[in-house]
Order: structure tokens, then sequence, then C-alpha cells
């Protein structure tokens, strides 16, 4: 009996024990006990990197301080073999239960999944996001990316792209959020938002005026300042503003002499003591060039490795050549990020991706940023009425494109025009994501006969699209990082294509699957033409259902489509000369790109004049303006009232005069006192308003009066001039029915 008393005892107290510890050591980590007291939550962010680095050695915190290497980058560490995959990898301190960071590109989604066997979902290119002007669905957007960037276990995102669209040829346009400071501002701000909310931590990029790929590790971006700060600028200063993204990405570029990355205007003047930026700076993947003239400017983190950022960094702080006060503002800065987005007390756990979940959401965000560019009648497809169809155009039996570079998703499937089993994605090759639009209009067609040809031969394109009711043809112009477009036509000969497949069937939907504009010689000759960017996992469902009308189409333009490459603000794209251009062939190519490459320099003259503004200004006509998008309905505009004020409010009503239910943007725009010196116009607000047939809503929205401000460069800030302020309402850049002037000071 005893023994057996004893041994029930004994279990007994041990599991109090076990219990107790457990208890004790979390009430430690909790409570701000002695062990590790900024593992108190209740402390701000701020006190709890503060006391981190007291704890830190100098070794521990230049750790932080950079990555640990990618192939063709620079060296590489032992230590970049506990990287989850992702494009970089910082290891943490483990002594004092700091985690590594793992960030992972993730525009459209999450990068890489592919080659790490794991699977993410393809939104919409950012591009077609900007397109909806709705910022519950760029929250989703980000939402989405985090919960996929958590599952795949990344605490950092390396999305948040926002150059403004000054060169339209860039080939990172699909990437970004169009030409306007305030659209693409806000709409950066709304997804990154949502990424941090899922415990991630965000990244806005690449900062700042990295508008043309061509020559990016060399060229000097000339641009005066006021300019700067009305334009590319703004669009980082609403972004951080709306979401307080914890950290920003410095670009390959020069920007008026100094790279970017140690550019003391932009890093330390700008973003760290006028807006007051809390997080860090990491420099795009070799885009640091020099230690203590960096540390100085106000880079942060070294990415992808340690070139000046290890041990020339640690040497250079003993050879008090870098303070160590500046070395512990970074660190402070990287270990606020972690406290204040969460990364720390709530890590990345794997698990699967909700990949229906995933589908869906991509699905309704396309729909929401499909542009209808043109309808004579064509649109919707009453699929009791059509007997057949003509699916025309490369691949549209089997797949849609995406965009490529480091923002490239792969496919779950593989890219759709690889044999079985070859589908991974590779640099520089276009990726097609197996969404059929072939498949999606024969389901929503189903009595009809739907017919394909890829349009590879065009007059048999054409004798096909003769003999159908409606033809309907998928048109692209791939886009990836690393190169510019030429020019804004479609390649592979589909202007031909397009015009021949019109000329025999005057009922021809082009449905385009671009990153940015294009021109379209053919425009006249069609019926119908819809934008659908590069649409995502689900694109061609989305795509179906507007030819259809299941959805009605909302979206507007984010980027004015010009009429010809010779009305932008420059005909070409300027290209770097020889010796500026990196041999990447050439084995440890990146230490010449390190050690900077001879500039060549690009002026932006055309200043704050970006997108529309510029045809504004210059009286250009265009093909379809910024703002613009057709619906299957129709709106007007009506009883606009302004009442000034700090931030003034402008009401007015727009009702619904057509006989389906719609969503229409409705654009506030807004002329300053001629003082000023500005273009004509800026948008300045909008709203999404959902209307049945016959409704009306009023509307109102306040405007920031930032947004009205011009930069005074001689008292570096925002200045309201006094004077009279002309407000412009309506469904479109150009067409802006109500008009009220006010008196503002
Ligand atoms: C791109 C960045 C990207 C980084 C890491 C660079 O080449 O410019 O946008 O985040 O690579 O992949």
């Amino acid at each position: 009996m005893q023994p057996h008393l004893n041994q029930k005892l004994y279990s007994y107290l041990s599991f109090v024990i076990v219990v107790l510890t457990i208890a004790l050591t979390s009430a430690i980590a909790q409570s701000g006990g002695q062990a590790r007291p900024w593992m108190n939550p209740n402390l701000s962010p701020d006190e709890r990197a503060a006391m981190v680095v007291k704890e830190m050695t100098l070794d521990e915190k230049i750790s932080l301080l950079h990555g640990t290497g990618a192939k063709g980058l620079g060296p590489v560490s032992a230590l970049n073999a506990q990287s989850n995959g992702g494009a970089g990898y910082v290891v943490g301190v483990p002594r004092l239960g700091i985690p590594g960071l793992q960030m992972s590109d993730a525009a459209y989604g999450v990068r890489g999944s592919g080659e790490n066997g794991r699977y993410s979902t393809a939104l919409p290119a950012d591009v077609g996001a900007a397109a909806s002007w709705d910022l519950d669905a760029a929250y989703q957007y980000g939402a989405l990316i985090g919960r996929e960037l958590r599952a795949q276990g990344y605490n950092m995102s390396l999305g948040g792209g926002i150059n403004l669209t000054r060169e339209p040829r860039d080939g990172r346009t699909f990437e970004y959020l169009g030409e306007d400071p305030i659209l693409a501002g806000k709409m950066v701000g709304a997804v990154m938002k949502a990424e941090q909310a899922q415990h991630v931590i965000g990244d806005i990029k690449h900062y700042t005026l990295n508008d043309q790929e061509s020559g990016r590790d060399a060229v000097n971006v000339n641009i005066d300042q006021r300019a700067a700060r009305e334009s590319d600028l703004l669009a980082f200063e609403i972004g951080l503003q709306d979401s307080n993204a914890a950290a920003v990405m410095c670009s390959y570029n020069r920007v008026n002499g100094d790279y970017a990355c140690e550019n003391k205007y932009l890093l330390t003047d700008v973003l760290k003591k006028d807006w007051q930026f809390k997080g860090f700076v990491v420099s795009d993947w070799g885009a640091t060039h020099s230690t203590a003239k960096a540390s100085a400017a106000g880079l942060d983190h070294e990415e992808p490795g340690f070139v000046f950022y290890g041990n020339d960094l640690k040497e250079a702080v003993e050879a008090g050549k870098v303070p160590l006060a500046e070395v512990d503002d970074h660190v402070h800065r990287i270990l606020w990020a972690m406290f204040a987005t969460g990364v720390i007390d709530d890590p990345p756990r794997k698990s699967v991706v909700n990949v229906e979940g995933g589908f869906e959401v991509a699905q309704r965000i396309e729909e929401q940023s499909i542009v209808l560019l043109k309808n004579s009648g064509q649109l919707p497809l009453d699929a009791s009425k059509v007997h057949s169809i003509a699916v025309i155009g490369p691949h549209a039996d089997v797949g849609m494109i995406s965009g490529g570079g480091s923002a490239q998703v792969d496919p779950p499937g593989g890219n759709a025009i690889m044999p079985p089993g070859q589908g991974q994605s590779i640099w520089g090759v276009p990726t097609w994501f197996p969404t059929s639009p072939l498949k999606a209009v024969r389901a929503k067609a189903p009595g009809a006969k739907v017919q394909f040809d890829s349009g590879a031969d065009s007059a048999s394109a054409a004798a096909l699209a003769k003999s159908a009711d409606v033809a309907i043809v998928f048109a692209y112009q791939w886009e990836s990082e690393g190169m510019d477009l030429q020019n804004l036509s479609l390649p592979e000969h589909q202007d031909d294509l397009i015009g021949k497949v019109a000329a025999a069937n005057p009922h021809t939907v082009v449905v385009l699957e671009t990153g940015g504009p294009v021109t379209m010689p053919w425009a006249d000759q069609v019926g119908a033409i819809l934008e659908a960017w590069f649409a995502g996992s689900r694109g061609s469902d989305a795509v179906a259902n507007v030819l259809f009308g299941e959805v009605n189409p909302s979206a507007k333009l984010p980027i004015t489509f010009p009429k010809s490459e010779n009305d932008l603000p420059h005909p070409t794209v300027v290209q770097p000369p020889r010796e500026s251009i990196p041999n990447w062939s050439v084995p440890g190519v990146w230490r010449q790109i390190a050690a900077g490459l001879p500039p060549f320099q690009v002026t932006y003259d055309e200043g704050v004049k970006v997108g529309y503004k510029w045809y504004d200004a210059e009286k250009k006509p265009v093909l379809f303006p910024f703002g613009y998008g057709l619906s299957y309905t129709t709106y007007s505009y009506s009883n606009l009232k302004v009442t000034a004020g700090a931030n003034p409010r402008v009401s007015f009503t727009v009702t619904n005069t057509g006989s389906r239910a719609g969503a229409e943007i409705a654009e506030v725009y807004a002329s300053l006192p001629v003082a000023a010196a500005e273009p004509p116009k800026r948008l300045v607000g909008w709203s999404k308003v959902q209307l049945n047939p016959g409704e009306s809503k009023e509307v109102t929205v306040e405007v920031d009066q930032k947004y009205l401000s011009i930069f005074n460069v001689e008292k570096d800030g925002w200045q309201l001039l006094p004077g009279e302020y002309t407000f412009l309402v309506g469904g479109s850049s150009q067409n802006l029915p109500l008009k009220e002037g006010v008196g503002l000071r």
C-alpha cells in the first residue's frame, strides 16, 4: 500500500511543479519580470526595443543590420541555411528571445512558393487592384497576402511597390499603383495596414523615383524638390501615414546625385524627421554602396548580405568612424518594427493555406478591377441569344498571363503553357496561370458553339470570327522587373490580329491582359474593350462574369492610356551607356555594382506633371483618360456643395440613371489658385457609391488640406495658398459635370 500511495503522491507533486514552472515562466515573460522584461506586451514598442538594445553585444547588433546573403549578390553566410526560402533572411538573437526576420517578396501574392513546395494565391496585379479605387478591396488584398505569408512561415513582406507611373513603359508598372500619388498612397496604405494586422512587417518600396528599370543600378534621377515632394514622395508619405508600415525599401537608383540608399535628404530629412517614420530602412537587393556614408544618411539595414554592414560596419564603429549611437538607432528601429507589428508576440505558425478561400478573394477583387473601356452595346453578352462564339488569342485556351520578376507568384499546377511537371516560373520567361478563358466562356454559354483559334495565323482567326456571332480576342502585353517595354504596342502582331478579326466581325470584344497602357490602333473598329490587367489565379472566371453581365464593371483607370508614345513626357526611355550596364554573366559582378556604376542622367523636367497632369497641362488628347471606366448602367451627378474649412467638405448627389445595379467611383478634383502654378487639376478624393437602378445617394468627400497644398521648399513644408479653389466632380478626369469655386485660406 505505502509504495503505491507514495508513487501517486510523487506523480501528483511532479505535475504540480511542472504546472507551476510553466505558469511562473510565462508570468515572468508576460508581466515584465526580471528574465526578459521586454517580453511584456503592455510596454510600448519603444520601451521594449530600448531594453533589448541595452542587453545586446556589438556583434549581436551588427547581425541584425544585414541579411545572410544571396547567391550572385555577394558572400553568403552559413547561417543562410536557416532561411525559409524567401528573398531575405536575418538571424535573430535567440539569447534575448528575438526571432530572425524571414522576408518574402509579396507584390500580388507570396513569391517563390513553387520552389519551396508551397502554395500561394495570385491576386490580380497591383495596378489592377488600384483600378478598383476600393480601400476595402485593397485591405482584403493585403489581408490575404499577410495570411499566406504567415502560413508559409514569413514575418516580413517585401510588397508595397508604389513608384508612380511616370514612365508607363516601366517593366514594373503592373507591380505599382498607377500615376496619382493620392490614389497610390491610399491604396498601399490599406494593403499595408491589412498585412501588418496579420502580424507581418509591411514594407513600402522603392524609395524613391525608381521609375524606370533601364539602368536602374546606375541612373541618376534629377528632379526638383517641390516636384518630388508633390508626386512620388507624396505617395510614400500618405501610405506610411495611413498604415504605419514598419519598413521602407530604398531603391537602386541615384536621386539628385546620391544613391537613394545613402541619400540623407530622402532617408533622414524627409522620411525619419519630417514624416517621423519609426521603422527601418532596408536597402533593395544590392542597393547599398557604402558603410559610413549610408549609415549616416539613414540606411538601417543592408540586404541581401553584408558587403558593407557586416565586418566593415563593426570595424567602422570600433575605429570611431560610425558612432555607436547611430548603430543603436538602426537596431532600435528594427526591434521597434518587430514589437510594433507583433512578430515577436505572435510569430508566424506554418499551416496550410486556404486555397479555395484565396481563389475566391482573388476573383472578387479582379471583378472589381476590370475596366470597361469601350462598349457599343456589345456587352454584356446574353447567353440565350448568342449561338456561336470565337475565342481567339495566344494561349486563351489554357491560361492568362502574369507579371514577372521578383513579384512573380507561382501557379499551382505550373505554367499553363509548359509541359506538365516543367511548369516552374523562370526569370525572364512569361508565366501563364492555368485559368482558361475558353473554359470560362464555355461555362457561361453552354448552349453556344464556342471555338478557339490561337491567332498565330490571323487569316484563320479572322475566318473563325466571321463564322461566329461574337469574337472575343484575348490580347496580352507581358511585363517584368529588369526590363522596360520598348513601346506601348501589343507584341507578336496582335494589333494586326485584332484589326483582321474586327474587319471580319464587327461584334468583336477585346480583353486586354496587360500591366499598363497599350496603344490601340484598332479601338474604333471593335465593339467592346475590357482591361483585365494580369488577372490572377481566377482571372478567367472574373472576366467571364463581366462579359456575361453577372458582374457590372465598376473599375476606373489608375493610369492614362495615351494615344502614342510621342505624347509621353519622354518619347523614349533613356538607355544607359554600355559601361553603366552590369554584365550578369560575369561572376562577381556585384562588386562592380556595389562600387557604383558610372551614372547616366534622367531628368524629370515634367516635375509634378505625372500622368493626367501632364496631358492636361500640355493639352494632349488621350486614348482613355485617368479615372475613366464604363459600366452597364449610367450615372448622373447633381447638387454640388462645397463647405470651406480646414479640410473642405465636398457634397453632391449621384444617381443611377440606368436599369442595372452598379457601383460608381465618384471622383473629386481641385484646381488650385493661379499663383500656385500647378497643373490644371489634381485628384483630391473619391467615393465608391453602390446604387440600385433609379437610386440616388448624397455623397460627402472630406478633402485633406494637404491634398490642396503645395510644397514650399523655402519653408520646407506644405502650404495652403490663400485664394480661389475650384472643385470638380464626376466620373472621370475628363468628365466632370459639377464645378464650384470656393475661397480658402
Ligand atoms: C527588387 C525588389 C525585391 C528584391 C528581393 C529586387 O531586385 O527590386 O523589389 O524586393 O529584389 O527579391
